[in-house]
């Protein structure tokens, strides 16, 4: 400990370890000395694992956010001419929500900014999706993310460094230190970035299933539970949906594939999971912003959404009109017997779509456009012998094997006449 700092990092250690609460003053001091370089990575890798097995209760997770936020720039929407609403998903296989969503709920005079990320492991994100829009940008800067919002109402962009400083550092660090899975971290990752990105409402979508990040739906109502109480606290309009993920949403995991499923969403079309999911999230931050009898379902039906998009992707450089990449190899898996299709797994897809090129193992890799994995078929469908269940996109067809492999046991055709239970795809709401 040098002379100047107020506290020894071991004794905060200590006083978790041994099941105390932490006071403000410890975690205002832990959270600043550790950006700082202060508190050295094994002592908050010792922190992290002490919070993950002991807790935190709801006074301190909301002190630890609040210095999360305050180690960081926060953005103010307050001068703009309407209310903002965001979204936040927790990750599935599938999940190209964000796309038909943020332009949706722009039709109405709400403004969304939605900051986002790219995809690390078995869940895409948003940001790798839009880019395979020729001409599509992901970085603006605080300027031009106000302009858009003014101009157009939606904005997909990546989240800038000074948001949050101090979870771009703990969370590379809980990622190798067998640390992310502890609640408290979690919602106040989460939570800390969306309450300095300025918004005024914020809804949530906690997926629960294989291909999510909980996958026990206890766990994900009490992160749910977490966050809306964190949001709530600091003045955040803020509501969850728990939804599930045991299956991918829709009929395609891969980037351009995903942004060609969310087009026929917004042409009104698409796959009626997607289209159910859109129009609920969207309920959600209408009504959370103040526009209660607003009516998204008509808003995508009759191309106003659609109108929206093609704005905010111009607004962006992207030409809403380009031809969009295809993967150079396609692969068809069949089925091996007549039946009902029981599972389609969402973590299988999600793995198998990863291998084929459409995610990344490091940060730094580069994504296929245009791999991943199109599904033909959903539980509950009958299928003949040989008929195509999904169908493989790759530019390297010498990952075809691997992502066979990750498919293993993942699909399951039961004999015919098995019955397979109907999805619930929310399974419920949760506000403060
Ligand atoms: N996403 C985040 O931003 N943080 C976490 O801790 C987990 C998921």
């Amino acid at each position: 400990m040098t002379v100047s700092e107020p506290f020894d990092a071991v004794d905060v250690i200590v006083a978790k370890r041994d099941g105390h609460r932490l006071s403000d003053a410890q975690i205002d001091w832990v959270v600043d000395a550790y950006t700082r370089g202060v508190v050295a990575d094994e002592q908050m890798s010792a922190l992290a694992m002490a919070i993950l097995l002991n807790g935190m209760d709801r006074a301190e997770i909301a002190r630890w956010t609040a210095a999360m936020i305050a180690s960081g720039e926060r953005l103010d929407f307050s001068s703009l001419s309407r209310p903002t609403a965001d979204k936040h998903s927790t990750g599935g296989v599938g999940d190209k929500i964000t796309l038909p969503l943020a332009p949706l709920v722009a039709v109405f005079d709400v403004a969304v900014p939605q900051l986002s990320g790219r995809g690390l492991g078995h869940t895409g994100g948003t940001l790798d999706k839009l880019e395979s829009i020729p001409g599509w940008r992901a970085a603006l800067s605080n300027e031009e993310t106000m302009r858009q919002l003014e101009d157009v109402g939606a904005v997909i962009c990546q989240a800038g460094s000074g948001l949050a400083p101090a979870d771009r550092k703990l969370y590379a660090l809980r990622d190798v230190t067998g640390t992310v899975e502890a609640i408290p971290l979690i919602a106040s990752s989460i939570m800390s970035k969306k309450i300095a990105e300025g918004t005024g409402a914020l809804v949530l979508d906690v997926k629960v299933g294989s291909g999510a990040f909980m996958k026990d739906e206890a766990r994900a109502r009490e992160l749910a539970q977490t966050m809306v109480a964190l949001g709530t606290d600091a003045g955040v309009t803020t509501v969850a949906l728990l939804t599930d993920m045991s299956t991918p949403l829709g009929l395609t995991a891969g980037n351009a594939l995903e942004v060609r499923e969310s087009v026929e969403v917004l042409a009104g079309g698409g796959p009626s999971d997607v289209v159910e999911l859109t129009v609920a999230l969207a309920r959600e931050m209408l009504d959370a912003a103040g526009r209660p009898d607003a009516d998204p379902a008509a808003a995508l039906a009759d191309g106003r959404a659609m109108d929206a998009w093609r704005r905010m992707i111009a607004a962006q450089g992207g030409d809403p009109d380009a031809t969009l990449p295809v993967a150079r190899e396609t692969e068809q898996v069949v089925a091996e017997s007549d039946g009902v299709v029981q599972t389609v797994d969402a973590y299988a897809v999600g793995i198998a779509a990863w291998r084929l090129g459409a995610g990344r193992a490091r940060k730094e890799d580069p994504v296929q456009a245009g791999a991943g994995v199109e599904l033909h078929v959903r539980p509950g469908d009958t299928v003949r012998a040989g008929q195509p269940l999904l169908t493989l996109h790759t530019d390297t067809p010498e990952r075809f094997g691997r992502a066979r492999e990750a498919l293993d046991g993942g699909l399951v055709v039961a004999p015919a006449g098995t019955s397979v239970a109907p999805r619930r795809l929310v399974l419920d709401r949760i506000e403060a």
